[in-house]
């Protein structure tokens, strides 16, 4: 498969949480999200945002940084929401439950690269950086594989 990449500048905070509702909407159980970046680069601040773009009655999202995983019913289905920062394993994300999710639920996941050869070939990479000097600024590049992504993609970068 050919992977694809788009890019785009987000001027604020803001910018990124708009981002991440305008993508909430177009995602199903099996779609996959997988944020890289280094802390404080902004994953979970886009993960909160798209979570609870989502929700009719608004409720916190917290980091999943010890937990590993928060889960939600959202209106497509269930959503995963993890950091697999402090993950020890890989047998560790079968018994989470995490690669059965990447079927069957809408999974957003910070700091992938430790997901190894489980990495699901289907998923969205998002990759947020730091702009020098800008304290407010990130960039953000999508890269993907399947042409699922493409419409999405084509909408949010026009
Ligand atoms: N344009 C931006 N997009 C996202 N976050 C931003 C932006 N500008 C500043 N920030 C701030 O950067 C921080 C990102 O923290 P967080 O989302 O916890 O990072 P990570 O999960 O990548 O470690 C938040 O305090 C957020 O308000
Ligand atoms: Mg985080």
């Amino acid at each position: 498969m050919t992977r694809h990449t788009a890019a785009c500048r987000l001027n604020s905070p803001e910018e990124t949480a708009d981002l991440a509702a305008s993508i909430a909407g177009a995602l199903r159980p099996g779609d996959c999200l997988l944020l890289e970046g280094v802390i404080g680069a902004g994953k979970t601040h886009f993960c909160r945002h798209l979570i609870q773009s989502l929700m009719d009655v608004p409720e916190d999202v917290p980091s999943p940084t010890f937990t590993l995983v928060q889960t939600y019913d959202v209106p497509a289905g269930e959503l995963w929401h993890s950091d697999l920062y402090r993950l020890s394993s890989l047998d560790e994300l079968e018994e989470l439950g995490l690669t059965e999710a990447f079927e069957n639920a809408i999974c957003l996941v910070e700091w992938p690269d430790r997901l190894a050869e489980l990495t699901p070939a289907h998923a969205l990479h998002l990759t947020l950086s730091l702009v020098p000097g800008a304290d407010d600024q990130r960039d953000i590049q999508f890269a993907w594989s399947d042409p699922k992504w493409q419409p999405l993609i084509e909408r949010i970068t026009a």
